[in-house]
């Protein structure tokens, strides 16, 4: 499904419905979304720390993460800390529920942990975590998470539920979700803005381009949503 808006405030408000619409189901069970990192996001987080106060510091929301730079939390390149400072500590949300990847341990041992952590807290469906939403955006080069197009193969079908990443360019390494795991979820929503993601947007939604980590995230029994704004939809 695509949705598209005319600015990313109406995607933060979409955001924000669709996470109180996931607690509807939930009872009191614990709910688990995976936070994507990157610039997109920022607005989102701002957004609904301003105007979601509220509804959405919501105790059954635990937060987790697709994938994390390996620096120190306080590190302006961390994921967790962008979303911590914008959106999560603003509204009140406890430490017990924030399940940070923890950049500043050694990479490789953070894998296994993240592993353990996650499979302690996410039930599992059809042996693998399932988480209830993830958020994620798309690279320009069509990676998505930390799955770059030259390690397609290796993290799209791998047997472990995270894995340690270099980045093709800056050989930053990471920590990422693979993507059966992704694929598990119950829901997948893609967030992309900007005319400078048309064109891969187009690559992955249109074309489903086989060169693309993104094109191979489709939920085996979840939903899979795009959330654009015209500009980065001006192509499809
Ligand atoms: C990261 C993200 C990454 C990001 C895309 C899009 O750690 O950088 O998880 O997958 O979502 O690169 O980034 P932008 O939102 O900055 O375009």
């Amino acid at each position: 499904m695509v949705k598209t808006f005319p600015s990313i405030n109406d995607i933060a408000k979409e955001i924000a419905h669709m996470l109180m619409g996931v607690t509807i189901d939930s009872g009191e069970k614990p709910v688990h979304i995976v936070l994507s990192g990157g610039n997109t996001p920022v607005l989102i987080f701002k957004y609904l720390a301003e105007n979601y106060k509220d509804k959405l510091a919501d105790k059954r929301f635990h937060f987790w993460w697709g994938d994390e730079r390996c620096v120190s939390p306080w590190d302006d390149e961390s994921n967790y800390k962008q979303a911590f400072e914008l959106w999560l500590q603003p509204i009140g949300i406890s430490h017990e529920n924030i399940h940070r990847i923890r950049g500043e341990n050694e990479c490789q041992e953070e894998t296994v942990r993240y592993a353990e952590e996650i499979l302690n807290w996410v039930d599992k469906a059809d042996g693998w975590p399932r988480f209830d939403l993830i958020l994620l955006g798309l690279g320009d080069d069509g990676h998505t998470a930390s799955i770059f197009p030259d390690q397609i193969s290796t993290l799209l079908t791998s047997d472990k539920v995270c894995q340690l990443v270099v980045h093709p360019v800056s050989g930053q390494k990471r920590v990422t979700l693979t993507g059966k795991v992704l694929n598990n979820a119950r829901k997948v929503v893609f967030i992309c803005t900007g005319e400078n993601k048309a064109n891969i947007v187009r690559e992955v939604i249109k074309n489903s381009n086989p060169l693309l980590p993104a094109s191979y995230i489709k939920p085996t029994h979840g939903d899979l949503i795009w959330l654009l704004d015209d500009k980065a939809a001006r192509l499809i």
